[in-house]
């Protein structure tokens, strides 16, 4: 029986498409999304993937849900996330707090909960999503720079404890990707060109760009790569210097 590939966020963007690259590779695919909706259309694309509807901030859910699955899963993939975006003077606390547990605390009981069970193996990855705003911060993003940063710290903490155990938990952070909650946002033609032209490659990202990227950490390709962020994003957070050019040196 093949191994079960866990894909929190599975339901739509990003996470639809690790899916995807996932079931190519092999796994058998939980597609874990709050909505059972869209985790069912994504888990029907595939052979023996399951929907799975859960909330994944909620401790009792994630328990059960790792209970109905029955093996542990060889890869776990931390992909639900959500944004909030407006100036922190008017930030409401409890949109940054849901920031917080969303995209920071929700990866902790998941990943914990499968490397309980990993480790009785011996084995297993982690691929939590972080973002580029785990490196910069961005105008008017809330609590997700912030949460995303913690993500990174965190993936090393896991890294450094879970190691020796054998498991391995790097993530990816993504750029600038035409896919998701971005999606609608890169729909304006104006704001699709400006971004597209701060990045060195001078395009956008695709879902299966970051998927790719999360399906080589996974790999036994990078069986010696651990605790690390692999940056998705066409060279944009190395670009600073990118607008001021300079003269080649005459000599
Ligand atoms: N799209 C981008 O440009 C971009 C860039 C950098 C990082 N990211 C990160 O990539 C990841 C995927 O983003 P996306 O753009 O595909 O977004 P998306 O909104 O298309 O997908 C996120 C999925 O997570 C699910 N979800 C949200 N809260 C949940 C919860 N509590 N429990 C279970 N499921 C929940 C949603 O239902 C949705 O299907 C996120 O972590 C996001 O921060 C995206």
């Amino acid at each position: 029986m093949a191994e079960w590939a866990l894909v929190t966020g599975g339901g739509g963007g990003i996470g639809e498409a690790v899916c995807e690259c996932a079931a190519r590779r092999g796994y058998r695919v939980a597609v874990v999304d709050q909505s059972m909706e869209a985790a069912q259309r994504v888990a029907s694309r595939f052979d023996g993937a399951r929907a799975e509807c859960v909330d994944v901030t909620d401790e009792a859910q994630v328990e059960s849900l790792l209970d109905r699955l029955g093996e542990a899963p060889a890869l776990v993939v931390n992909n639900a996330g959500i944004g909030r975006f407006g100036p922190l003077m008017d930030m409401p606390l409890d949109q940054f707090e849901l920031v917080l547990r969303v995209n920071l605390l929700s990866c902790f009981i998941v990943a914990r909960a499968c490397a309980r069970r990993m480790s009785a193996r011996g084995l297993g990855n982690i691929v939590n999503i972080t973002s580029i705003n785990s490196i910069n911060p961005g105008p008017n993003a809330g609590a997700y720079p912030a949460a995303k940063a913690g993500l990174a710290r965190l993936t090393e903490q896991m890294a450094l404890e879970w190691g020796p155990l054998g498991l391995r938990v790097n993530a990816v952070a993504p750029g600038f990707i035409d896919a998701g909650i971005s999606a609608p946002f890169f729909a304006n033609p104006a704001v699709r060109d400006l971004r597209s032209r701060a990045v060195p490659l001078r395009r956008l990202g695709t879902a299966a760009d970051v998927a790719e990227a999360v399906m080589f950490l996974a790999s036994d390709e990078a069986s010696y790569v651990n605790g690390h962020e692999l940056v998705v994003d066409g060279g944009v957070v190395s670009s600073l210097l990118l607008q001021l050019p300079r003269e080649p040196a005459r000599t």
